[in-house]
């Protein structure tokens, strides 16, 4: 019997990379990438695969059980891996009904799924299968200054909808194993960024908007921190988890680089301003605008990784510096995505909306 992979949301920023890095590992492995196509998910992620005959799109809704149930029939998938998302917490502060339907019901509907097809096999066996879910870090809160990171043990306490939603779907995905025997896995993930990244995220909207001339927005003072991570370190541990986690048990991933918001942007101008572009906004920091701050922002983010280093033995192998310079030079080569992916997507509206409420200084 021949097994295959579900990736939901592989049309997406890290569900793409994954399905990459997936097929440089297993260049063997069939993936059947469910995603629906959203502002978010684009096939311009899916070029140059290095395998296409073995990556077959479905365009489809997570949220449709009986679709999620006849791929996993027909197709013998033993492994779900689950990235589709609405990702965006600016999105989710004007409207969390995507969300909710997304995040929450859509990954209800793939464990009822998982449940009904795997679980009711006579000869289930639960070492064949896999449901591995994606989420965030911010299922955690805010910390304090001083405050430790994160650990797998903290006490869940999400603050924006996005997260809200992320946090439900984590404990919906944790009672079907606890209810149901259902062999699942959880990795919680501070921010990525890389190749593919929609430049509605700080990173690539920084580089979008420095390369056009256009302003770049800092909410607030420009002092909340993330835990940035290069996206080949997620994907490789995500693909760590999958071949030595332990079932039921979830991973804390971050990358441990940590400036505050003011300093990746400047980072990211400092790199732009040896580049030789014709867009003549040296010194990009002239472009830094400081805005009205998102509601709610959460200060600070850290991820204490200690488990996943320890018992499966990965760690992130980017440092910012190196990651963000790669990335740069990703999206000078990638102009043409850049352009299809803006026009394709409604783009004006969205970055119109979010000025509106902030506030176009
Ligand atoms: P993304 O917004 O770039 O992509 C999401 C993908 O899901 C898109 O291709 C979209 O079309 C698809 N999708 C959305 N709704 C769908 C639906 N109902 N049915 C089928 N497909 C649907 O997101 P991303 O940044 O790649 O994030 C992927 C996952 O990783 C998410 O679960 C997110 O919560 C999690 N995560 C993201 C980050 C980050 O920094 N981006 C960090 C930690 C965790
Ligand atoms: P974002 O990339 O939206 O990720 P998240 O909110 O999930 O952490 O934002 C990262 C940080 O950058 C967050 O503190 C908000 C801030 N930010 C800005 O200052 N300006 C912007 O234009 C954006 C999109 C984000």
């Amino acid at each position: 019997m021949s097994f295959s992979f579900l990736i939901t949301g592989g049309a997406g920023f890290i569900g793409s990379n994954f399905i990459r890095y997936v097929q440089n590992k297993a260049p063997n492995l069939k993936i059947f990438n469910l995603d629906s196509l959203t502002y978010a998910g684009s096939f311009q992620n899916l070029q140059n695969l290095s395998n296409p005959k073995n990556h077959h799109f479905v365009k489809g809704d997570i949220c449709n059980q009986d679709l999620v149930e006849s791929i996993l029939e027909e197709q013998e998938i033993n492994t779900i891996v689950h990235f589709a998302a609405e990702s965006h917490v600016d999105r989710s502060l004007q409207g969390p009904d995507a969300f909710i339907k997304t995040n929450i019901l859509g990954t209800f509907s793939l464990l009822e799924a998982a449940r009904k097809v795997w679980l009711g096999k006579k000869d289930f066996d639960r070492n064949e299968v896999r449901f591995h879910h994606i989420s965030t870090d911010e299922v955690y809160g805010s910390l304090a200054p001083d405050e430790p990171a994160f650990k797998e043990t903290t006490p869940y306490a999400p603050n924006s909808p996005y997260a809200a939603t992320k946090a439900s779907s984590d404990h919906l995905v944790r009672s079907y194993a606890h209810s149901f025997g259902l062999p699942i896995t959880i990795s919680n993930c501070s921010n990525n960024y890389g190749p593919y990244q929609f430049p509605e995220k700080l990173i690539p909207l920084m580089i979008l908007n420095a390369l056009t001339g256009n302003q770049l927005p800092i909410y607030g003072d420009g002092m909340q921190i993330r835990d940035w991570l290069y996206v080949d370190d997620h994907c490789d541990a995500i693909w760590t988890i999958l071949n030595k986690g332990k079932v039921g048990e979830s991973y804390n991933i971050g990358g441990g680089n940590q400036p505050p918001n003011i300093k990746i942007v400047k980072t990211i101008c400092q790199i732009l301003d040896k580049k030789d572009l014709p867009s003549g906004s040296a010194p990009h920091e002239q472009l830094i605008t400081y805005v009205k701050d998102r509601p709610g922002h959460d200060r600070r983010y850290a991820m204490n990784i200690s488990k996943i280093k320890n018992e499966l033995g990965w760690e992130p192998k980017y440092d910012l510096e190196s990651g963000l310079s790669t990335t740069v030079d990703w999206y000078l080569n990638n102009l043409d995505w850049l352009n299809a992916i803006i026009q394709e997507k409604d783009y004006e509206n969205w970055v119109d909306l979010n000025y509106q409420q902030r506030g176009k200084a």
